[in-house]
């Protein structure tokens, strides 16, 4: 069903090349620092960037092997690409059209996108450093075959840079895949204030994008899924009927042998 619904997306839009980020956005609240600087063509899609900075610096990714899951339309890759300095980064998504749209619009040195399911990776075992995922989860049937694949992939010791959203009574459930998932949680945080602000700050934006590709009686729905102000998705968080959160997982290191073991 998401990969229609995503073509399709990309099967309308895929010219529209100044729309690249799909996620709700990060916005730093008054009483927190980190803002960080941005060319000035990257300005107008701020908070979703800051999304991506926010999971991507978690931990340094330069000089690593950076796989995205779930890119959509590659503006949050292209910003890892070009300001993070990973050794090389592909980006991979469910929607062929998506990643069409992609590979044209995101000419970056180290950085391509590919068609794959995140339950399936096209991938040897143990081909990267750092795996990102950003709002792209609640998409997937099986939560515990993206771990497990998530696992598969990362080296000993690399970690999955992860944040999405989930209804309340959705976040043990997703807690549990987490735990059971054999991925070590290195830091979470709730996020949802950040999201709710960047909502609100970006909502013009939102509103005026949203309608330039789905204007006129269809307007209504533009609203709902861009998250303009006073639509579902800013409401539910702000109520508590949903929650956002950022994970750093780690997938364990290798064990050492302990001194006396080694010695024989
Ligand atoms: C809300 S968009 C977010 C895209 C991007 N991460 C961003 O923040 O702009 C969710 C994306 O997940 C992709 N997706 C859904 N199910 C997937 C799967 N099983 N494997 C890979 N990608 C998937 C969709 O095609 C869509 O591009």
């Amino acid at each position: 069903m998401w990969r229609l619904f995503f073509d399709v997306l990309a099967a309308r839009f895929g010219n529209v090349g100044w729309w690249t980020l799909m996620n709700y956005g990060y916005a730093e609240l008054e009483s927190e620092t980190g803002s960080f600087d941005l060319e000035p063509e990257d300005e107008a899609e701020r908070y979703p960037i800051a999304l991506y900075h926010h999971v991507a610096t978690m931990v340094p990714v330069a000089g690593c092997d950076v796989l995205e899951i779930g890119s959509g339309r590659g503006g949050g890759a292209s910003y890892v690409a070009r300001y993070l300095k990973p050794r090389s980064m592909v980006g991979i998504d469910l929607s062929g059209r998506a990643v069409a749209f992609s590979n044209r619009r995101h000419v970056v040195a180290n950085l391509h996108f590919r068609q794959g399911d995140a339950e399936r990776l096209p991938f040897e075992d143990q081909s990267f450093d750092s795996v990102i995922n950003v709002e792209s989860s609640f998409c997937y049937p099986s939560i515990d075959g993206f771990f497990a694949e998530v696992k598969r992939v990362l080296r000993p010791g690399g970690h999955l840079h992860y944040t999405d959203l989930r209804l309340a009574h959705e976040l043990v459930a997703w807690h549990a895949a987490i735990s059971r998932s054999g991925l070590e949680i290195v830091h979470e945080q709730d996020i949802t204030t950040n999201v709710i602000e960047a909502l609100r700050r970006d909502s013009n934006r939102r509103r005026d994008g949203g309608r330039r590709i789905a204007g006129g009686p269809f307007s209504a729905i533009a609203d709902v899924f861009t998250g303009v102000g006073g639509t579902r998705i800013p409401s539910l968080l702000a109520s508590g009927g949903m929650a956002y959160h950022s994970f750093l997982l780690r997938k364990p290191p290798v064990a050492q042998p302990s001194a006396a073991y080694a010695a024989g």
